[in-house]
C-alpha cells in the first residue's frame, strides 16, 4: 500500500506538508517528522512537540464511495494504533473518538483532515502523534498527557512501532473499505473507556454513554432521550 516515505528532521506540521503538496504526492505516501514547530491538534488546538515521538501523516486519495467513510476512518486509525500498543503489552484504551489513553492520560492523538475535493473524490490526511520516548512533559500537560516511556519505564524502538502501525493499517484497510467501521466495532468497544460512563459534552451537558453505533457514533442518553454524537463536532470530558 505505502508508496513513498518522506522524512523531515524538522517541519512545521506533517499534515500541513501534505496539504500543501498533495498535488504532487502519490496516494499512500507517509510523511514523517522528527520535530514539528507548528503541530496541529483537533478542534484548532496545537500539538505540543515532544522529543523522540512519532509524528506522521498518512496521505490517501479516496474514491467517491470511500469518502463517506472518512469519519469512521479516524476511529479505525485509533483502533489500529491501540492494537499495536497492545501487541507491546501496553495497557492502552481508546477515548472516543480517537484519543489513545494510558493510565488515564493521553499518549496519542489523531487529526484526520479532508481536502482537495474533486467531483466527489477527495484526499484524506491522517495525522498521528504518538508520545513515545520523551522522559518528561511540560508542566501544563502533566495532568492530561503522558508518554510510553513515562508509563512503562523503558525506551521503545520507534522504527518498529511505525512499521507495525503502517503494516496493521495496510492489512486492515481492505476490510475497512469492504465492511466499514462495523467490522471493527466489537474490538473498538472493548477498549473504549467512555462506555458505561457519564461525559460532559462541549463543557456543559451531561450524558450517559451506552453504545457505539455501526459508523462509530457515540450513542448516549441525555435527560431520558437517546442522542447520537458524531465525531468532529464535540469536545468531551468526564
Ligand atoms: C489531537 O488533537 O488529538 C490530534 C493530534 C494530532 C497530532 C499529529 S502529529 C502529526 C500530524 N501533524 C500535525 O500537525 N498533527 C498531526
Amino acid at each position: 500500500l505505502f508508496k513513498d516515505f518522506l522524512y523531515f528532521p524538522q517541519i512545521d506540521s506533517t499534515n500541513n506538508y501534505v496539504k500543501e503538496n498533495q498535488e504532487n504526492l502519490k496516494s499512500a505516501t507517509v510523511v514523517y517528522a522528527e520535530r514539528q514547530n507548528a503541530g496541529r491538534g483537533r478542534l484548532g488546538r496545537s500539538w505540543t512537540d515532544l522529543e523522540k515521538g512519532v509524528k506522521m501523516s498518512i496521505f490517501l486519495r479516496l474514491e467517491v464511495i470511500d469518502i463517506e467513510k472518512v469519519v469512521p476512518l479516524t476511529l479505525f486509525t485509533g483502533l489500529i494504533v491501540n492494537r499495536v500498543l497492545r501487541k507491546y503489552k501496553v495497557q492502552s484504551f481508546i477515548k472516543w473518538s480517537n484519543d489513545i489513553l494510558l493510565n488515564g492520560k493521553k499518549v496519542c492523538g489523531i487529526l484526520t483532515e479532508l481536502s482537495g475535493e474533486i467531483e466527489g473524490a477527495g484526499n484524506v490526511i491522517i495525522g498521528i502523534g504518538l508520545n513515545v520516548n520523551a522522559a518528561s512533559l511540560p508542566d501544563e500537560l502533566l495532568e492530561i498527557a503522558t508518554t510510553l516511556k513515562k508509563e512503562i519505564g523503558m525506551d521503545f524502538d520507534r522504527t518498529k512501532i511505525i512499521i507495525e502501525i503502517l503494516k496493521e493499517f495496510e492489512n486492515e484497510l481492505e476490510n475497512f473499505k469492504k465492511y466499514g467501521f462495523s467490522h471493527f466495532r466489537d474490538e473498538y468497544k472493548s477498549y473504549c473507556i467512555n462506555l458505561g460512563r457519564e461525559i460532559i459534552i462541549n463543557g456543559e451537558k451531561k450524558a450517559f454513554c451506552k453504545d457505539i453505533g455501526q459508523n462509530g457514533e457515540l450513542i448516549c442518553v441525555q435527560e431520558g432521550r437517546e442522542i447520537k454524537i458524531q465525531t468532529g463536532e464535540v469536545t468531551i470530558r468526564w
